[in-house]
């Protein structure tokens, strides 16, 4: 197919020494005009320094979101790229496709769309990128036939993302893929017809390490921890402190600890406080063969943490300190408190504000009572600095917590 716009400005774009989205759809322009006139618009933006997209609303039979509609601004000079709509696809529970899943995904889209996918958007979506209105309903179909669904778009749960986690991570404290599909498949309602105060974001990390990001990024955050003692091979540390020396071990082991709770012995060995180690993941990353995440494992569950919106950026907070998810009783547990903190969000989440500037205006401790939780000490990690924190009543409602704690040891 001829080339159809010069494009000077994206063409610089191609010089730099990684790779280039501009030669990857140059390529794909070849074969598609919708995409050659993206290119064309794309130029055309550089240019003239504005955008030419607008949104506006389009969707598939049943579903309240998850089509991005994209209509240009420029369709006399682009008119192949006049409407370039993107659906968003939840991907699968730890991103793991096999190639044959995906040679079928790319045959849909060279079907139904421009051919352009991006696997995955910040969201976690599979983002089929480029379709005519007409084309958005034949190509969902297509995709939902292999066994994919919609994402989530507009005031909404959104679509989920899970690490590469128990797959194939040592580190892995539960199922993450497990606890992902179960989440996921208890909220397609909400999922699919937006009907909440804004977005509202589950992800699941693995272990502390949170390679989804998720303690930034998560409306609700499950990352993996353990509550017995880091497990510790000597042998293998000896054999890491031989081979790497002693000056290394602590510069990069023992004095990056953030509680200063590991002790280099004269043999070599290590011994570790675990009562102050706060789970940072630093020294099992640092020496993988030597240790590793304790036997007794779960997760802790953080909730508000989200990018700048009505306030500054959150990271979560932390509601439940420990929660094991091994059993399917256990994913219900989870699951019902997702749909606690979604209900009484619901009801009390200004219009557009995300679950963590609610916990933000409310206070932390009426969120807590709102959805049935105790106050536990363990959510504070610096109590003279917590603005949560009141200390008037201390002592009462310290005999109050241990009397409480002592009832469920009992
Ligand atoms: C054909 C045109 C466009 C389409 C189909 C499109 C579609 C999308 C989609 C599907 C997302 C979600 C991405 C994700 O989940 O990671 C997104 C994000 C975003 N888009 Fe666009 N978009 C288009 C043009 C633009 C333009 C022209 C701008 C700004 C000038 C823009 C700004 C953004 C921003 C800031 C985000 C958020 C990115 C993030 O969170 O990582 N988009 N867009
Ligand atoms: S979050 Fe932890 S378990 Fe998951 S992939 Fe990353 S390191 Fe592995
Ligand atoms: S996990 Fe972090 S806090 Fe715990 S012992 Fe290792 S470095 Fe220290």
């Amino acid at each position: 197919m001829a080339k159809k716009h010069e494009t000077p400005n994206l063409d610089q774009l191609e010089s730099g020494p990684w790779p280039s989205f501009v030669t990857g759809l140059k390529r794909l322009a070849e074969r598609s005009d919708m995409i050659g006139d993206v290119l064309g618009q794309l130029e055309h933006s550089y240019q003239t320094r504005k955008g030419y997209w607008k949104g506006g609303t389009l969707t598939v039979r049943g579903y309240g979101g998850g089509v991005i509609p994209r209509f240009s601004e420029v369709a006399d000079q682009f008119p192949d790229a006049a409407e370039f709509h993107t659906l968003r696809i939840m991907p699968a529970p730890g991103m793991h496709y096999n190639t044959d899943i995906l040679r079928k995904l790319c045959d849909v889209w060279d079907e139904h769309g421009s051919g352009l996918l991006a696997l995955h958007g910040q969201s976690g979506d599979m983002m089929f990128q480029g379709a005519r209105s007409e084309q958005v309903q034949p190509a969902f179909d297509a995709i939902n036939e292999l066994g994919f669904d919609l994402g989530g778009a507009g005031p909404s749960v959104r679509t989920s993302m899970s690490c590469v986690g128990s797959a194939r991570c040592e580190h892995s404290c539960y199922s993450e893929a497990n606890a992902h599909r179960k989440v996921m498949n208890s909220f397609v309602d909400d999922l699919h017809r937006p009907s909440l105060p804004y977005k509202f974001k589950f992800k699941f990390s693995g272990c502390p390490n949170d390679c989804m990001n998720s303690i930034q990024r998560a409306d609700m955050a499950v990352i993996g921890t353990w509550r017995d003692d880091i497990q510790v091979k000597q042998d293998e540390v000896r054999k890491f402190v031989q081979e790497r020396g002693r000056h290394e071990v602590i510069d990069n082991v023992i004095t990056r600890c953030p509680t200063r709770c590991i002790t280099l012995k004269d043999d070599d060995t290590i011994e570790i406080d675990n009562r102050n180690c706060v789970r940072c993941m630093h020294c099992i990353n640092v020496m993988t063969k030597a240790l590793s995440p304790g036997q007794d494992r779960g997760a802790t569950i953080l909730v508000g943490g989200k990018r700048t919106l009505k306030i500054g950026d959150l990271f979560g907070t932390v509601i439940v300190p420990f929660m094991k998810l091994d059993t399917e009783e256990d994913l219900d547990r989870l699951v019902a408190l997702g749909e606690s903190i979604i209900d009484f969000w619901a009801e009390n989440g200004l219009e557009h504000e995300r679950c963590g500037e609610m916990i933000d205006r409310i206070g932390l401790a009426n969120f807590l009572e709102g959805i049935g939780l105790d106050v536990d000490p363990s959510m504070i990690v610096h109590p003279r600095t917590s603005s949560y924190i009141r200390t008037d009543k201390w002592d009462e409602e310290a005999e109050k917590w241990r009397a409480r704690q002592a009832e469920g040891a009992a």
